[in-house]
């Protein structure tokens, strides 16, 4: 897909640190940021991710047309708007959480969640995705440690939040050009230097600005 500006995507298990660096990237890179994110960005996905966030009782498939829906809309509104205005996009989450959240921790077959996210997004993909890593046991406890109260994902097993993690790294695994893995272990700055180190390569790589 064509556009003059620059996709990136930003995931991690809870409590990854995503929120931080998502903050300090987009004050780095200066003008001409939009910051967003998934499942949200516009008016009606924001509805959306209150309904998927807050459901007592919510199936698999649900899950997954939430989120497809919540994206497609915010693909349309936002963020391809905004890449053909030639911005860069920084948006907290995207498809690689479907596959990891849908697909490895729900268990909702992964050709199934390729063939929805493609009609989500037209085919968008991200120049680059950056994986937060770290034990879903580590994330959580820095989310409960936190004042935000927990969300329904955040009260899960420890279980599923580990199939969360190593979906997200079979996605690295199986895009290594495109998803850049970070030890979110790390100290904050050293990962903010580490994301706009390669950002700023792959931006210039790209020759789009
Ligand atoms: P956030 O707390 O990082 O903003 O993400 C909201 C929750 O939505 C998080 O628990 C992960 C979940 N989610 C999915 O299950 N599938 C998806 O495709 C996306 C984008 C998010």
């Amino acid at each position: 897909m064509k556009y003059k500006g620059f996709f990136i995507t930003i995931e991690g298990v809870e409590g990854a640190g995503k929120t931080t660096q998502i903050h300090r990237l987009a004050e780095a890179l200066g003008d001409d940021v939009t910051v967003t994110r998934e499942p949200g960005g516009t008016p009606v996905s924001e509805q959306i991710r209150d309904i998927f966030l807050t459901a007592d009782t919510i199936s698999a498939a649900t899950e997954l047309l939430l989120i497809a829906a919540a994206r497609s809309q915010h693909v349309t509104e936002l963020i391809l708007p905004a890449l053909n205005k030639g911005q860069t996009v920084i948006c907290d989450r995207f498809s690689d959480a479907t596959i990891a959240y849908q697909g490895y921790r729900k268990g909702i077959d992964l050709q199934i969640i390729e063939q929805i996210n493609h009609i989500a997004t037209g085919g968008l993909k991200p120049d680059i995705t950056f994986l937060l890593d770290l034990p879903p046991e580590i994330g959580l406890q820095r989310k409960r440690d936190s004042d935000e109260p927990l969300t329904r994902l955040e009260h899960e097993t420890l279980t599923l939040h580990k199939k969360v993690r190593e979906g997200y790294l079979a996605v690295a695994k199986s895009e290594p050009q495109r998803v850049k893995l970070i030890d979110a272990q790390l100290d904050v700055d050293t990962v903010h230097n580490l994301l706009i180190a390669e950002t700023e390569k792959r931006i210039q790589l790209s020759h789009k600005k």
